[in-house]
């Protein structure tokens, strides 16, 4: 579908509100009362966008936004639950269960969120005061933690490069291990974790050659290895392999349901038996025992058995979205469309006179002008990002269709913008 072709004019918009009111009174009810439709396909709850809305809103900051439809709060309210801390809810008992299957461990933990379940797996293996880890320099849990590990855990941390691709150099890795311990200098090098997909890198997956040869490494020195798998899905999907294939180079994992699998809160922790005994007891102490959660598991089982399928569709709009910033005349925006693997797309601006905050805003912001262009007014919301970057990210909520409108949406901001810079001239 051509973006000129969803330009819908002003007329199309009135045939659409009239077949509206058309469908309402056919159907016995005004259309006033009718409810926008909802996407049940996916259970989103978001409608769609041939719903009168004048302005429309594309949410591209994060793939958290999403909200649960209504078969997820269907499966929420109907949940069986009993107090998780004693081990009796039965939902979140399923729910580990089958976390357990599909990522291949023995033994799985449902946290509240993806800091804490890192935090968590951190403090299982280090669990010396002053044990030291290995993590990228970009990586979420280096970057946008809070030094939890060294704030909660009193660990240590020790960074390596990350490379555009989501990995790191092992020969820098291995220049980073610790081998003077016991020796009353040095902390003891416990724990190397990687990011899969690797967010700041734009949604990047990790090879798996490159995670079969940190694994060996990490054996031959007695390392552990945690992967932040907060989308290990969209890793599963993109290279075409079930997650264990993935996960059986990594010690433990943590993967969040609440990203772009469509659950409004949890992370799966997994990893051995003794690890996840463990575990229990951390998260217990961070305060991250819940009680009745099941109402919680209930939505997170929903997301991990019916919500991966649906993530293919997240990298195709995703990959049309850059296919589309690089074909944009005039040419305003550079991306690297080959490093686009999955549901994030990192760009930046060929011209330093736009921001990307200046940008964002240009891209949130509906004015009369657009809707006189474009026929309606379309909202389009994304983060700027490091390195001058700006950051969008596809999820259950945006539909190929909002993906065009979005598209088109850059297309007016591209034009706007040089028709100003040529009045300044
Ligand atoms: C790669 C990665 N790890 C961990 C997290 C933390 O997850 P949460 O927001 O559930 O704490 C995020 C959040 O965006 C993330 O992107």
């Amino acid at each position: 579908m051509s973006a000129k072709s969803l330009t819908i004019s002003s007329r199309a918009l009135l045939q659409l509100v009239n077949r509206a009111a058309k469908y309402g009174s056919r159907h016995g009810r005004s259309t006033v009362e009718r409810r926008p439709p909802v996407r049940a396909y996916y259970e989103t709850a978001k409608a769609s966008s041939a719903s009168i809305d004048p302005v429309w809103t594309v949410d591209l900051r994060s793939d958290t936004v999403t909200k649960p439809g209504p078969a997820m709060r269907q499966a929420m309210a109907e949940a069986q639950v009993g107090d998780d801390v004693f081990g009796e809810d039965p939902t979140v008992n399923e729910l580990q269960r089958r976390a357990t299957d599909i990522f291949g461990m023995e033994a799985a933990l449902f946290v509240p969120s993806g800091t804490m379940s890192n935090l968590i797996a951190v403090m299982v293996h280090c669990r010396e005061r002053g044990d030291e880890m290995i993590v990228g320099d970009l990586s979420h849990l280096h970057i946008y933690e809070q030094g939890g590990s060294a704030q909660l855990a009193g660990v240590h941390s020790t960074t390596v490069t990350t490379l555009p691709d989501g990995t790191f150099d092992l020969e820098q890795l291995e220049s980073k291990i610790r081998h003077g311990y016991p020796d009353a200098h040095y902390p003891r090098s416990r724990l190397v974790c990687v990011e899969n997909t690797h967010n700041i890198q734009g949604g990047r997956v990790l090879p798996l050659s490159f995670l079969r040869e940190l694994r060996s490494m990490a054996d031959r020195y007695g390392l552990a290895v945690h992967m932040d798998g907060a989308r290990v899905m969209n890793a599963a999907v993109a290279q075409g392999v079930p997650p264990s294939v993935i996960l059986q180079h990594c010690h433990t994992v943590s993967v969040c349901l609440s990203k772009g699998l469509g659950a409004p809160v949890g992370t799966i922790l997994a990893g051995p038996k003794d690890f996840i005994q463990r575990a229990v007891r951390a998260r217990k102490a961070l305060g991250g025992g819940m009680r009745q959660s099941g109402i919680l598991a209930a939505a997170g089982t929903l997301a991990l058995t019916k919500m991966v399928g649906r993530l293919e569709e997240d990298h195709r709009n995703a990959k049309a979205f850059a296919q589309a910033l690089l074909e944009c005349d005039p040419p305003l925006y550079q991306v690297d469309t080959a490093a686009v693997e999955t549901n994030i797309v990192r760009f930046s601006l060929r011209d330093p006179l736009l921001t990307p905050a200046e940008f964002c805003r240009r891209m949130a912001e509906v004015e009369e002008g657009e809707v006189r262009a474009l026929g309606r007014g379309v909202r389009v919301l994304m983060f700027p990002h490091v390195g001058g970057s700006v950051r969008a990210v596809w999820h259950l909520d945006v539909t190929e269709e909002d993906t065009q409108l979005a598209i088109q949406k850059l297309h007016f901001v591209a034009q706007q913008h040089v028709e100003e810079h040529h009045r300044a001239q």
